[in-house]
């Protein structure tokens, strides 16, 4: 293991905005046993080891010679609840999560809504539920159109990134052949330490779901869930094949790592990026309980990798964001940057219940809640082999769907968008430039609400009998995380979902669980399971009933929370620019989920890999060079 550094540094800062050096011999002075010092300057300080934090920081110490500081909030964890991929929601703990909840949504009767992320060495990936997938490469054209028609941050630009983020080990032949698994290794590669792998179990009724679609018109069957395309399609786990554990970027890009040049504190909170002017130096952090501040400086660029949620929190407590926002919180603007915290996006889920009361499919989902017998096999292959559907994590099937196969109504919602005043849907006084980026932003989404490139309905398949939830991938609703004036540095941020604030969300929403309706109870390659509707339930007819449905069971967020530090141009809001450096700002990139522009159609994870990979290459050679 290289070098962790856990450890108290006690120094005051006497004033904001400066930058102290430290001579290593204070450092020295401190007390855990198997602490080394941080040092007094790094070429690059790393703000957060969570997904992009550490792909980044292995990336850039590959060399032997480029020195690195991470600094993580949350603790270095070995804990089983971490490693095991069973069931998929156990890393999903309150040890390892932020404790924030959402400001109240007034748009769904004022409530509020827990905001779930990694607080954990490995961030956000050593809590999620490891689905594996990407969007569609309709989702990354569209980041790079907002700069013209040559945007190295394309579907082709991220391409080899997104293979050399995963390391694919395809499932084992007789599952293979079991579930009519399909895959591509052209999409994939096999040198990384995060991997994507395959339970050694599927439930046959994962595969009659797959088929279950070809009843509906226009439903494509992508061969590989890498390949760009939208569809019904099998994808793998963020999992070890071997070890059967869960892996992620602590285990794929720290340890084990042992580079004297790579260098962790844990359990340090950044308070703040050090500017001289508008030159980021360096950063200032707290660790543990300490009272006082600790500064680091930075001798190329300081990367803030803190997340969707705190990475605009940190760049505003700096000086760098909306000025009236920082007004508030009485921080001295340094750069006016409105975009900062703005455009925020996650996607919406709503339970969408169905049931196939004579699903004779066996063994199923439901056996492992209910068969004593299936169980006990279930753990006897497990405790001797690691096998069985206890190698399952949330499964690894799914539909994908774009808006014009759920919807005879797409050209006229589509027109509609256009038509809209879209200040209208944003807070009051947003920003021009901002506006200008939403305006962007939706009339793209009308192309793609016409289209078939970009999906809009995802639905998991459970391999049971029922399945619940239904994903709207491309909510038209933007919210806000702000710094919270009533006391910036001591609160977490304003999480402001604004679910439904575009009315065209609640429209879209409608006509996919009216889709989820026509799959599950008019299908005929599926009537003989004998379907019944537990929610909404066939009291939900109307447009009406179906918004009323929507106000009181929405939740705004699947955990992906983007977009508020838009890697767009400036005059639309951006808050980066394609090298992912702050507008305005020397020295400082945005490396993490925030800069993704608008969401990709599916859960973020892999994408966030793919950018972090592509920014090591910007930071490193200045150019993505395996383009
Ligand atoms: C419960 C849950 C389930 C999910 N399920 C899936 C899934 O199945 N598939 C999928 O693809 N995606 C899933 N996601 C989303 C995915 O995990 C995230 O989009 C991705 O990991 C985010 O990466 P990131 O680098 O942007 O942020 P993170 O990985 O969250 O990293 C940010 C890091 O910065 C640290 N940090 C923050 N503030 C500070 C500070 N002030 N000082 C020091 N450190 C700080 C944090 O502690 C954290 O470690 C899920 C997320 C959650 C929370
Ligand atoms: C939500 O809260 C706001 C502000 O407190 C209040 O004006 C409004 O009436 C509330 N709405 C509901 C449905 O309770
Ligand atoms: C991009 O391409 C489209 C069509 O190919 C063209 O209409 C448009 O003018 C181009 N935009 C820029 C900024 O080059
Ligand atoms: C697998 O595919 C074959 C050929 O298309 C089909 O006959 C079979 O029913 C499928 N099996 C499953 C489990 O879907
Ligand atoms: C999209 O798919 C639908 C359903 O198959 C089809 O009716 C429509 O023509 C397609 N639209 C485009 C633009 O290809
Ligand atoms: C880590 O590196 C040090 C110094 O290069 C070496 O002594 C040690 O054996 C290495 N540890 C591991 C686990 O490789
Ligand atoms: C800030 O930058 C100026 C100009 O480059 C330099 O002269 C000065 O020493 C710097 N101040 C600090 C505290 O680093
Ligand atoms: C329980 O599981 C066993 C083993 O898979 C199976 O043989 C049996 O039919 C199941 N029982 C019921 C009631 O489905
Ligand atoms: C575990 O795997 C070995 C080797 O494949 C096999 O012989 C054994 O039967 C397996 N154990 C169980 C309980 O399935
Ligand atoms: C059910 O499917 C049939 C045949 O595809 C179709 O004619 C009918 O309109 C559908 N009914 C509903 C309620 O969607």
């Amino acid at each position: 293991m290289h070098q962790l550094l856990s450890l108290a540094v006690k120094t005051l800062i006497l004033t904001r905005h400066v930058c102290l050096a430290f001579p290593r011999d204070i450092h020295a002075s401190q007390t855990l046993s198997r602490a080394q010092d941080v040092d007094s300057a790094y070429d690059y300080v790393i703000i957060g080891g969570g997904t992009a934090g550490l792909t980044v920081a292995d990336r850039l110490t590959e060399d032997g010679k480029t020195t690195v500081l991470v600094i993580e909030y949350g603790q270095l964890s070995d804990s089983a609840l971490i490693k095991t991929v069973q069931g998929g929601f156990s890393g999903m703990d309150t040890q390892f999560l932020y404790d924030i909840n959402s400001v109240p949504q007034v748009n769904l009767k004022n409530r509020t809504t827990a905001v779930l992320i990694g607080k954990v060495l490995g961030g956000s990936s050593a809590v999620n539920a490891m689905m594996t997938v990407r969007g569609t490469s309709e989702d990354y054209d569209r980041w790079g159109s907002f700069f013209g028609n040559h945007s190295h941050w394309s579907w082709q630009g991220l391409l080899p990134y997104f293979k050399r983020a995963l390391n694919f080990v395809p499932p084992n032949a007789d599952v293979t052949k079991e579930s009519n698994i399909t895959y591509e290794k052209s999409f994939w590669g096999g040198t990384s330490g995060v991997y994507a792998g395959w339970p050694s179990f599927q439930y046959p009724a994962t595969a009659a779901q797959i088929s279950a679609f070809k009843g509906i018109p226009g439903v494509e069957f992508p061969v590989d869930s890498g390949s760009g395309k939208p569809g019904v399609y099998w994808y793998p786990t963020f999992m070890d094949p071997k070890l059967v554990e869960r892996s992620y970027s602590r285990t794929g890009h720290y340890d084990g790592k042992n580079r004297s040049n790579y260098d962790l504190i844990t359990e340090s909170k950044v308070t703040r990026i050090i500017l001289n002017g508008t030159t980021a130096t360096g950063v200032s952090f707290v660790h543990g309980s300490a009272e006082v501040e600790t500064v680091v400086n930075a001798r190329k660029e300081v990367i803030l990798a803190a997340g969707g949620i705190h990475s605009p929190q940190i760049l505003q407590l700096s000086g760098i964001g909306p000025s009236k926002v920082l007004a508030a919180a009485q921080i001295n603007t340094v750069v006016d940057l409105p975009g900062v915290g703005q455009n925020f996006q996650d996607h919406p889920m709503l339970q969408s219940m169905y049931q196939y009361r004579n699903l004779k499919l066996r063994p199923s989902g439901d056996d492992l809640f209910s068969n004593a017998t299936f169980i006990n096999w279930a753990s006897t292959v497990w405790a001797s082999n690691r096998t069985g559907p206890y190698s399952i994590a949330t499964g690894n099937a799914a539909a994908w769907l774009p808006f014009p196969v759920v919807s005879s109504k797409s050209a006229d919602i589509a027109a509609q968008l256009l038509a809209q005043d879209h200040a209208s849907t944003l807070p009051a006084g947003t920003d021009p430039t901002v506006v200008a980026g939403y305006r962007a932003q939706m009339q793209s989404y009308a192309s793609a609400l016409r289209g078939n490139g970009t999906a809009f309905y995802n639905s998991v398949f459970t391999g049971g009998s029922s399945s619940g939830i239904l994903v709207d991938l491309h909510p038209l609703s933007r919210g806000s995380v702000n710094i919270d004036p009533a006391d910036p540095q001591g609160r977490e941020p304003l999480v402001d979902y604004r679910a439904l604030s575009n009315p065209l969300d609640v429209v879209i929403m409608t006509e996919l669980m009216r889709f989820s309706r026509r799959f599950y109870m008019n299908n005929t390659l599926t009537k003989g399971w004998s379907p019944v509707e537990i929610i909404p339930g066939n009291k939900v007819v109307s447009d009406r009933e179906f918004a009323d449905y929507i106000v009181d069971s929405l939740s705004p967020t699947e955990y992906h929370p983007v977009g508020t530090c838009a890697m767009m141009p400036r005059e639309m809001g951006g808050v980066v620019d394609e090298e992912l450096k702050v507008y305005g700002v020397k020295n400082l990139r945005v490396v993490d989920g925030s800069i993704m522009p608008t969401l990709p159609g599916g859960n973020t994870c892999q994408t966030v890999y793919a950018i972090a990979e592509k920014a090591a290459d910007l930071i490193r050679f200045g150019a993505p060079v395996v383009v």
